[in-house]
């Protein structure tokens, strides 16, 4: 078996939802502009003491099931996070415990922002091609509410909390074509949490760790890049864009999210958006926007998917899957 497949998808959002009007309170903002500039109606809230490990039990439990696997048929699961519970262990181990998988198989975190789950999803294709994983648990958690400055109109509008999960196994045939990842380094002013653990994260300078965005800037490359990534994914399939079937996007912006459904020539009723329920939840919003349109009916096994997502990094990656 050389090739990966999606045996299930899952999700979890937290249960508190925070509506535009609710930050209209908070910050000097309106529920118009959220709308017209992002798209976004509300998003989700983790409770307080409700961390990214419990969305990601959550969601992966509820993978597990949709694959109709046991915990332990897992041996390797891989969690894109920006926001993990502690340093360390990672949410992956935190995860392996909670669910009971104990053949000591690998599980490891990664941190590649919003384009997160693309990478955990592009590593996992690969442990499962090469033979050393036959069953991967790939997920994409984020409690990114804890690293918003609820003071900052530019960024705290924008995102929210959840986690969204995929299982992975091994197949004769393609399942996922292939993974498209990349990064470039030099942006780190234009989106970043300055401040971290080795940069000494004492009470004075944790007060800016906090997500810090120039947004057009980040806009602009998101779009050119988006473009770019598409092309590839394309190319390297040697197929044409009106064979796909469903573009599934990370959910940062309708506007940035229009831009590609048209470079793909793509009507939006072929485009899965959550960004209206969830705002950008980061490494989340893909795999949560999958799961979506799986249990709604929308994507049917069979169907092309493309995924991409970009992030802080900045990263970027997608994902050619026949679901
Ligand atoms: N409410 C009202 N006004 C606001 C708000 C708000 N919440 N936020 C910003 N504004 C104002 C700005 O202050 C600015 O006012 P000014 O002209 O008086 O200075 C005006 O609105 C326009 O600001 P822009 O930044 O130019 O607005 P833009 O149309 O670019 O939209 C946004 C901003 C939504 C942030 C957009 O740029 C965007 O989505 N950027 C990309 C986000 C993204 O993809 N990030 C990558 C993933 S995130 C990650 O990896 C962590």
């Amino acid at each position: 078996m050389k090739y990966s497949r999606i045996g299930g998808t899952g999700s979890y959002l937290p249960e508190k939802v925070l509506l535009n009007s609710d930050l209209e309170k908070i910050v000097d903002t309106t529920d118009q502009w959220i709308r017209e500039r992002t798209g976004i109606a509300q998003r989700h809230i983790a409770a307080e003491g409700e961390t990214t490990a419990d969305l990601a039990e959550a969601a992966a439990r509820n993978a597990l099931e949709a694959a109709n696997l046991q915990a332990n048929d897992v041996d390797l699961i891989i969690v894109a996070t920006t926001t993990p519970d502690c340093v360390f262990p990672s949410v992956a181990c935190l995860l392996q415990q909670r669910l009971g998988v104990t053949n000591s198989s690998p599980a490891f975190d990664v941190q590649a922002v919003c384009a997160g789950f693309a990478y955990a999803l592009g590593i996992a294709d690969n442990f499962v091609r090469a033979g050393t994983a036959r069953c991967a648990l790939v997920i994409g958690a984020e409690t990114f509410s804890r690293i918003l400055n609820w003071e900052d109109r530019n960024t705290c509008v924008l995102f929210g909390d959840g986690a969204g999960a995929v299982v992975i196994t091994a197949s004769d045939s393609p399942g996922i074509h292939s993974t498209h990842l990349h990064a470039d380094g030099r942006y780190e002013e234009l989106l970043h949490v300055p401040e971290g653990v080795s940069r000494g994260y004492d009470a004075v300078r944790q007060q800016q760790a906090f997500v810090q965005m120039k947004g057009s800037e980040v806009f602009r490359m998101a779009v050119s890049k988006l473009r770019e990534v598409v092309d590839e994914t394309l190319a390297a399939n040697d197929l044409d864009k009106s064979e796909l079937d469903w573009l599934v996007p990370h959910q940062a912006n309708i506007r940035i999210i229009k831009a590609t459904a048209r470079k793909l020539d793509m009507s939006m009723d072929k485009v899965v958006l959550t960004v209206q329920d969830h705002g950008n939840t980061s490494a989340a919003s893909i795999p949560l926007a999958l799961d979506t349109a799986v249990r709604d009916g929308r994507i049917k096994r069979g169907d092309k998917l493309l995924l991409e997502g970009f992030g802080g990094g900045f990263t970027w990656g997608s994902a050619l899957i026949t679901y």
